[in-house]
């Protein structure tokens, strides 16, 4: 069973004629992706705003109206994916790597969907390594920064290479275990100079699409 599928298929369900629509990234919002296209081809009338060059190669591939984010006012539904999300609707994103444009895309958006295997429906963030995206300007200054405060950090690599964001920048993954207080971590990190965004996508979501192999359930949150 496609757990993955299933959930990006079901979120679907809430796409509407006329809507602008963010496209996530990753593996899971894949599926939704390609259901869209589906209903695009069937006639749904539809305007996407994507978060990452690769959506936007598969939005294309797809045949799926896209535009620049600064062509709308707003977006009114976005559905993506997540590494972990607590009882509260809190996750962590950004291991695919597209935190910085998810961001902003979710941040302008009136109805988040994350969509996510039951399994990363957690008690407490931070056994997910948390991306943080950081400026390659004085990155190492910022990573022997994090160490002393026990983030202990890891620079994404892509093989033997560093791996560069869309935006053009690095990632720090901070192996954390566990997060006490993730809106206190996000304002701290936030105010080191040279971080630029966090993975912590707080207070952010509205429904949880979460497939297990028994069903398929959403979960509201606010
Ligand atoms: C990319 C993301 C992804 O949405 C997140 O990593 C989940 O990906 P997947 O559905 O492949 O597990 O935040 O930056």
């Amino acid at each position: 069973m496609n757990l993955k599928k299933l959930a990006g298929e079901k979120a679907v369900e809430f796409v509407e004629n006329g809507m602008v629509v963010g496209l996530g990234s990753g593996t899971t919002a894949y599926y939704a992706i390609q259901k869209i296209g589906e209903k695009v081809r069937e006639g749904l009338k539809i305007k996407c705003i994507c978060t990452s060059f690769h959506t936007r190669d598969l939005a294309d591939k797809w045949n799926i109206p896209c535009l620049d984010i600064d062509e709308v006012d707003q977006i009114d539904l976005t559905i993506d994916g997540v590494d972990e999300v607590d009882p509260d609707g809190n996750g962590i994103k950004g291991g695919g790597g597209a935190l910085l444009l998810e961001k902003i895309v979710a941040s302008r958006s009136v109805q988040n969907i994350w969509v996510v295997e039951e399994r990363k429906l957690i008690k407490q963030l931070g056994a997910f390594p948390l991306p943080v995206e950081i400026m390659p300007f004085g990155h190492q200054h910022l990573l022997r920064n994090f160490t002393r405060r026990n983030y202990h950090p890891e620079l994404r690599k892509k093989g033997n290479e560093v791996y560069i964001t869309d935006g053009g920048h690095f990632l720090a993954d901070l192996h954390l275990g566990y997060i006490e207080d993730p809106f206190q971590l996000d304002m701290e990190l936030k105010k080191i100079p040279g971080v630029l965004e966090t993975g912590l996508f707080l207070n952010m979501v509205n429904k949880v699409v979460s497939a297990s192999h028994d069903k398929v359930e959403v979960l509201t949150f606010r």
